[in-house]
């Protein structure tokens, strides 16, 4: 039973049921970006993190069909960036990667497409890497200053949209800002400087367990 008007995702979280997200993060709006959430809601598709339940509302989400559209995103995000999970300090760690894991992406059935993509490391706490990035816009929603202002933005437009970082909002960076902006990145976009692979690899979070499982267990 889900209470009436929450969203989907966060009733299939309540009753133990894993829809997979990406873009979506507890507490914050949803936007509804990624579409890996995508379930039929009453016979018809529909991001489960911004659709409300409605009274008698049908939901369909694990089914042959719906679990290819969800491996087809990550195969589409994999292969319009470039992500080299085997040196990122975020490998164990990231969502992507574990999405891909659980939905045992092997080959992805689109070409690769390699776009030459820069890194920005100018901010004295954080790495902006523009290759991983997979424009979730977590970090544009989350991670606000003091006074409400957004620390992150949009660029450019196009193949050519990226995240940036307002340089002089960036230069003042708390360490709880810029951790918190670390850990809200669901690949490794955002990478702490001078620091890395203290949890080595094969100890981190999603090489012990799949993703989604914390929630099935309940
Ligand atoms: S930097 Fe990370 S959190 Fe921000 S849009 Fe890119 S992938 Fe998402
Ligand atoms: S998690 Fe629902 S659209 Fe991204």
């Amino acid at each position: 039973m889900a209470e009436r008007g929450i969203y989907i995702v966060e009733a299939a979280r309540e009753n133990g049921i894993y829809i997979p997200t990406l873009c979506n993060i507890r507490g914050v709006k949803p936007r509804g970006s990624c579409r890996i959430c995508t379930v039929m809601a009453n016979n018809r598709p529909m991001s489960a993190c911004t659709t409300p339940i409605l009274d008698g509302m049908e939901i369909i989400n694990d089914t042959k069909e719906l679990n290819d559209i969800r491996k087809a995103i990550i195969e589409a995000l994999f292969v319009e960036g470039n992500h080299f999970c085997p040196s990122c300090e975020k490998s164990g760690n990231c969502e992507l990667q574990a999405l891909a894991y659980r939905f045992q992406m092997m080959v992805p059935r689109f070409p690769y497409m390699f776009p030459v993509k820069g890194v920005d490391a100018s901010n004295p706490k954080i790495i902006k890497d523009h290759n991983r990035c997979i424009l979730c816009k977590r970090c544009i929603r989350a991670i606000k200053t003091e006074d409400g202002k957004n620390v992150f933005a949009f660029k450019k437009r196009g193949m050519k949209l990226e995240i940036i970082l307002d340089p002089e909002l960036g230069n003042k960076f708390t360490d709880e800002l810029a951790q918190k902006a670390i850990d809200i990145c669901p690949v490794g976009a955002i990478l702490p400087r001078e620091k890395g692979y203290n949890i080595p690899i094969g100890e981190r979070k999603y090489d012990k367990v799949v993703i989604g499982s914390d929630i099935e267990k309940k």
